[in-house]
């Protein structure tokens, strides 16, 4: 299988912090990948270099083989990495479709992109299709500012899914969304995902989430990558078990209280 994402030696620190410590991954077509670790472990760090959010202190980017770091985001989700944010990024005075043509414009402007540029009619055909794989096609017409959590979740995914891009990443995709339907949420992304042929990898912190749904599993603990390995593994690894999963748990219990 082609590797579709390559990083290698990628470092970030914030003054004395240190983000990233000497990250080393490598993503296959098709594979599923959550990536986890309790709160300030490095995961958004990391899909902000990867996207061009953040510029590595050090190290590589390649994408498809083309080294794209330290290049800005939009160049990068042109290149064909489109991403989702822990809270929504939307337009909230603006309606659903109007936000869904606003992620079309952005990568159709300017420089040469994976995504062949679409008329707007054809644009709005694939925008109304990509809503009503997600169930939320009803909404069109609605401002975002009128929408529930859950659909607001829903439409920064499909914003980010639109174009088909070739790798997709999700920052905590299930994040305030309530227990009971977080299932519901990740079957219509994962739906949505195979039918666009995307390879994805989302950071999530709910277990049940990461076992039923990804492939492989990449563990980050203070900057470090920990483990990473086919789910069952990862999930198995005394490791993670201590660094991750026990921390997220007494990071849910806090929160409840
Ligand atoms: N823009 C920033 N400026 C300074 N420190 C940051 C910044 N972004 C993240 N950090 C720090 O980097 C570490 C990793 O943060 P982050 O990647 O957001 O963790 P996670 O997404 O795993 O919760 C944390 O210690 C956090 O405080
Ligand atoms: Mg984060």
């Amino acid at each position: 299988m082609n590797p579709v994402l390559q990083v290698t030696e990628l470092n970030k620190s914030f003054g004395a912090v240190v983000a990233a410590a000497n990250i080393n991954v490598t993503i296959h077509e098709q594979e599923v990948v959550a990536v986890i670790g309790s709160n300030g472990a490095g995961k958004t760090t990391f899909v902000n270099m990867v996207t061009g959010y953040l510029k590595p202190t050090s190290g590589r980017i390649q994408f498809r083989g083309n080294d794209i770091t330290g290049r800005a985001p939009r160049e990068v989700s042109r290149a064909g990495i489109c991403r989702s944010f822990q809270v929504a990024q939307l337009f909230p005075d603006l309606t659903v479709m109007e936000n869904m043509m606003l992620a079309f414009a952005t990568l159709q402007v300017g420089a040469a992109s994976f995504f062949r540029p679409l008329h707007s009619e054809a644009a709005r055909v694939r925008a109304m299709e990509v809503l009503g794989d997600f169930g939320i096609a009803v909404h069109a017409h609605s401002q975002v500012s009128a929408l529930a959590q859950g659909v607001r979740k829903l439409l920064d995914i499909a914003m980010a899914l639109v174009s088909r891009p070739p790798l997709l990443l999700l920052d905590e995709p299930t994040s305030g969304v309530a227990i009971e339907e977080k299932f519901g949420l990740m079957d219509t992304v994962m739906a949505g995902v195979q039918r666009s042929g995307s390879t994805v990898m989302f950071i999530e912190h709910d277990m049940d989430i990461v076992s039923r749904y990804a492939s492989r599993v990449i563990a980050f603990y203070d900057g470090r990558i920990i483990a990473d390995a086919a789910t069952e593994f990862a999930l198995a690894d005394p490791q993670v078990r201590q660094f991750v999963i026990g921390e997220s748990h007494a990071a849910a219990g806090a929160s409840h209280a």
